[in-house]
């Protein structure tokens, strides 16, 4: 997949950076993990620093100095955890915002929340939601969608279908009036500055930003096909689409059946992006079923609290038991953290209090994502997935952690 900031290789796993970083690292590390797309959250940027910033600092790239590609999406809170929660390892921030959970409501116009700053009521349309994602200047940008649980039933998961339809249309049209669905060839059009990456090596310095559509319809297959029909209609407007409204306590078997559902359908010239997908057995399902990107803030959040991934399955360095492993946590893996001799005993002594030790663990789970993804490629191109997820499954979940 080439994007404005250079190609992305599929599957990928895309790591969560809401408030414009990676919990714990810098964008030069977590480029120097060759990872080549990241994920904001559309409603932290526009908060903090807010479109102003953006637009003067030239976007999102250029402001959080990051060089490669980045996805931005409205998160709705159903499946963001409140804004500042204070886990094991993070900044507090400054301000003290409220969560988003109690102060959604929808309506056909967008979604009105309480601002987290002035409680004011603030409404976030399919049209301003666009707007925001141009200042941010990400080059996959999404729509807005409305969402609800994948546990909820009735009339309310075919309503917020229909709407979500309505909303994609809102924003193709809106982003369609901006011309930013093309590429823009003309000198800094929107402010974006050159991208510096070498790895744009001949490659387009200034694509699109590719809006993609969000399948809904809960965990019912009719007003999932529904929705997939309507969304395929407007297919020469939409570069990509994800399926939405999924990992929400649902059963697995359904889960699989309506990520099944929809990649069946979906074109097979536009990657599929499953959204919140992120424990290892359910990626390499999904990637099965043809999905192409999938993004989770379990690796980073887990790892601050001291779980390391590994193909044994995840470790939690924690545990009393790796005091005295000198080790590192894998002997093949080429993260920084496990090639520089940093042993699980360091690890578990400085997790409780020493944040480099989350930092660290974080590294080194993000390569194992990402190694996850690329082992997967390599058996679909060798035609030996089947035995790949065989010999994966066996080893993940035969060995204690
Ligand atoms: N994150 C996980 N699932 C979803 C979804 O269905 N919509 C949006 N906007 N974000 C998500
Ligand atoms: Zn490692």
């Amino acid at each position: 997949m080439v994007l404005g900031h250079g190609t992305t290789i599929l599957p990928t796993f895309m790591p969560v950076a809401t408030q414009a970083a990676i919990k714990g690292l810098t964008p030069q590390q977590v480029e120097a993990l060759g990872i080549s797309l990241i994920l904001n959250n559309t409603y932290h940027l526009n908060l903090r620093p807010g479109t102003d910033v953006l637009q003067k600092a030239g976007g999102a790239h250029a402001f959080q100095g990051w060089r490669r590609n980045l996805l931005t999406v409205f998160v709705p809170s159903i499946f963001s955890p409140p804004i500042n929660s204070n886990d094991a390892v993070q900044d507090s921030g400054g301000f003290q915002l409220v969560s988003l959970s109690s102060f959604t409501e929808i309506t056909e116009e967008g979604a009105l929340f309480a601002s987290p700053f002035t409680g004011e009521p603030t409404m976030l349309t399919p049209e301003e939601s666009i707007r925001i994602q141009h200042a941010i200047g990400a080059d996959i940008i999404m729509q807005l969608d409305d969402v609800v649980s994948s546990l909820t039933t009735g009339p309310r998961v075919r309503e917020a279908m229909l709407r979500s339809v309505r909303w994609l249309d809102r924003c193709i049209a809106f982003h369609k009036a901006s011309g930013r669905d093309k590429p823009y060839d003309t000198a800094n059009p929107n402010g974006m500055q050159e991208s510096a990456s070498p790895t744009n090596e001949g490659q387009p310095t200034r694509p699109e930003q590719n809006l993609f559509a969000i399948i809904q319809g809960g965990l019912d297959p009719e007003l999932r096909e529904e929705c997939l029909d309507e969304m395929i209609k407007r297919k020469e407007d939409v570069p990509g689409y994800a399926i939405g409204g999924l990992s929400g306590g649902e059963e697995k078997a359904i889960f699989w059946k309506i990520v099944k559902l929809c990649t069946d359908k979906l074109p097979e010239d536009r990657p599929r992006y499953s959204m919140g997908i992120g424990f290892a057995e359910d990626l390499l399902v999904c990637v099965a079923l043809g999905v192409d990107m999938a993004d989770c803030v379990f690796p980073t959040r887990t790892a601050r609290f001291g779980v390391a991934l590994t193909f044994d399955g995840p470790l939690n360095l924690r545990l009393g038991k790796h005091a005295m492993e000198f080790g590192p946590i894998d002997e093949t893996c080429p993260c920084p953290t496990c090639t520089s001799g940093t042993s699980r005993a360091l690890l578990h002594s400085l997790i409780t209090h020493e944040t480099v030790a989350a930092h660290a663990i974080t590294q080194h789970n993000l390569v194992f994502q990402a190694r996850l993804m690329g082992n997967a490629r390599d058996a679909i191109l060798a035609d030996t997935y089947p035995t790949y997820l065989r010999s994966f499954f066996a080893r993940y979940f035969g060995a204690t952690g």
